[in-house]
């Protein structure tokens, strides 16, 4: 009989959860993070068709260590145990954990020695990888010891009838050769769920659920240029059409064409009724003489909420008023407020973020969304590969990347000089695989020659970085002849600009803005 799932994946406290979680997903299972800290009670009401326990940094012997409701177990939900979690698994259910004083870490190689359907399809060795200290040493009672790796007596246990398993390896990091394979056969073959959570199930899931929220009431999204909001507001679109009003706040720091893509997007093809505010000589205005990086941020802040506040207040006034706000909040700030409950919207803390004591109900369609799903998601509403690809963009726009005074002059050089690094980046095939590659305007300026005249003007640096998260990154080490080409066309192309720098500041010590 095959089951809707979803699977829930309880965290033990690993950085692998978010991971397994996605993994899931991709096996077309919905599957959601919980704590563990949730009773069986709890977990019985949300009708899961499979449980995952995760991995944890701690040993099931330290004081303190996540444990699980014990009742649990008794549910009859088929589980899988990673790491940490089958460890716990193998405690609980009367196995044997050995703190062996030998770890593994890395790549190892998994030998298979008893037979289950765990890995029914598997040869006898594969490369599986491994991060443990302790090691399980006698599977729990029930199950048999399925196979082992140099330092893992049991590296992984089944136990057929009650649909029990675990793994010491972690399936969910593609080191591990198979690992993925085995996630989709406990998902689909063993825990019988069927996979039904797709591009176009999840917009029809979320389209209901916007129609039940909002009714026949009105809108309001703002548009960042971002994917999140372009994404969000497409999908009220599909739910509610001419019920929601977009705005967009042209601050004159945004990247080429930015204003003239939302329009095309939201006015052209969708027929959203868009406010689009033009207020660059607001911002211009009001950073004139500003060098402080902290305070462009402040003002820049302060103003796009103001002025977000007057259109809304104007709309407010307005027949048919907006009574939801729409927030592009993901699922990943969703498990990280541990509660369950929305970080209260994000973006309070950053620039760019909507003022909290507006009088809006919230609507949030990217809630369970992980950012590879709203990007396929986007994709499948039609929105183009350039917006829903979009690298990750400050809220305060270019005003972060113009060292000094930001003047419409400077942000124009800025501007263009951005557009040629992005064209350049993109076809060389490389604007996916990089965080964020930019250009920045520093405060100097330098001599230069140029035909037969000198020439006293800005440098452009050439930004471009690999990263995860944004917590930690890598300068790219973009190839020598595309770096030439982008520095021979700034230079050509860009008036104001006549000498190009590479930089190759990883973070730490740098950041990735300059300001
Ligand atoms: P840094 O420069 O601190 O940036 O390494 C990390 C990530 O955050 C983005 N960033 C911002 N985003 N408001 C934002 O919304 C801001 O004030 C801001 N400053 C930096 C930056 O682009 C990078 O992705």
């Amino acid at each position: 009989m095959s089951s809707e799932g979803p699977v829930l994946v309880i965290d033990l406290g690993a950085q692998y959860a978010q991971l397994i979680a996605r993994r899931a997903r991709e096996a077309h299972v919905f599957s959601e993070i919980v704590q563990h800290t949730i009773s069986a009670e709890e977990i019985a009401a949300k009708k899961p068709g499979a449980i995952i326990l995760s991995g944890g940094p701690k040993s099931v012997y330290e004081e303190n260590s996540p444990k699980i409701d014990p009742n649990i177990y008794e549910l009859g939900i088929p589980m899988l145990g990673i790491c940490y979690g089958a460890q716990l698994m193998a405690q609980d259910l009367g196995g044997t954990v050995t703190a062996t004083g030998r770890g593994e870490y890395g790549r190892t190689t998994l030998t298979i020695a008893g037979s289950s359907q765990l890995f029914e399809a598997w040869p006898e060795t594969s490369t599986v990888w491994m991060s443990h200290g302790d090691s399980i040493t006698q599977a729990p009672a029930g199950a048999v010891a399925l196979a082992s790796t140099p330092e893992a007596p049991v590296a992984a246990f089944a136990d057929d009838d009650k649909r029990r398993y675990g793994v010491q390896f972690h399936p969910e990091v593609l080191h591990s050769e198979r690992g993925q394979e085995l996630i989709v056969h406990f998902l689909h073959e063993l825990a019988g769920l069927a996979p039904t959570w797709t591009n176009v199930s999840i917009i029809e899931t979320e389209v209901a659920k916007i129609r039940a929220q909002v009714g026949t009431e009105r809108v309001l999204c703002a548009l960042s240029g971002g994917v999140d909001s372009a994404v969000a507001a497409a999908l009220v679109y599909k739910a509610v059409g001419q019920q929601l009003v977009c705005v967009f706040v042209d601050t004159g720091l945004m990247r080429a064409n930015e204003g003239e893509q939302i329009e095309e997007v939201f006015r052209d093809q969708f027929h959203v009724e868009l406010i689009h505010v033009k207020a660059a000589d607001r911002f211009f205005d009001a950073l004139a003489g500003v060098t402080d990086p902290e305070r462009k941020r402040k003002i820049i802040g302060e103003l796009f909420i103001r002025i977000f506040e007057e259109t809304a207040r104007d709309l407010a006034g307005a027949e048919h008023a907006p009574r939801f706000l729409v927030q592009g909040t993901l699922y990943p700030d969703v498990i990280e407020s541990g509660s369950g409950h929305a970080a209260n919207i994000k973006s309070h803390h950053n620039v760019g973020g909507l003022p909290e004591d507006l009088d809006f109900e919230l609507c949030e369609p990217l809630r369970a969304l992980f950012k590879d799903e709203v990007r396929a998601v986007g994709e499948e509403l039609g929105l183009s590969e350039n917006l829903v690809w979009r690298q990750p963009f400050p809220g305060p726009g270019l005003a972060v990347r113009i060292v000094g005074e930001v003047t419409r002059e400077r942000a124009e050089i800025l501007r263009n000089a951005d557009a040629v690094v992005i064209e350049e980046i993109k076809k060389a095939g490389l604007y996916r695989s990089l965080w964020q590659s930019f250009a920045v305007l520093p405060a100097v300026r330098t001599v230069g020659v140029m035909g037969d005249g000198r020439t006293y003007a800005y440098p452009i640096v050439i930004r471009a970085v690999t990263s995860d998260d944004a917590m930690t990154a890598d300068w790219a080490r973009l190839p020598y002849d595309l770096v030439e080409t982008i520095a021979n066309r700034l230079i050509n192309e860009v008036d104001g600009v006549n000498r190009v720098a590479l930089d190759v500041t990883s973070k730490p010590p740098g950041t990735i803005e300059w300001e």
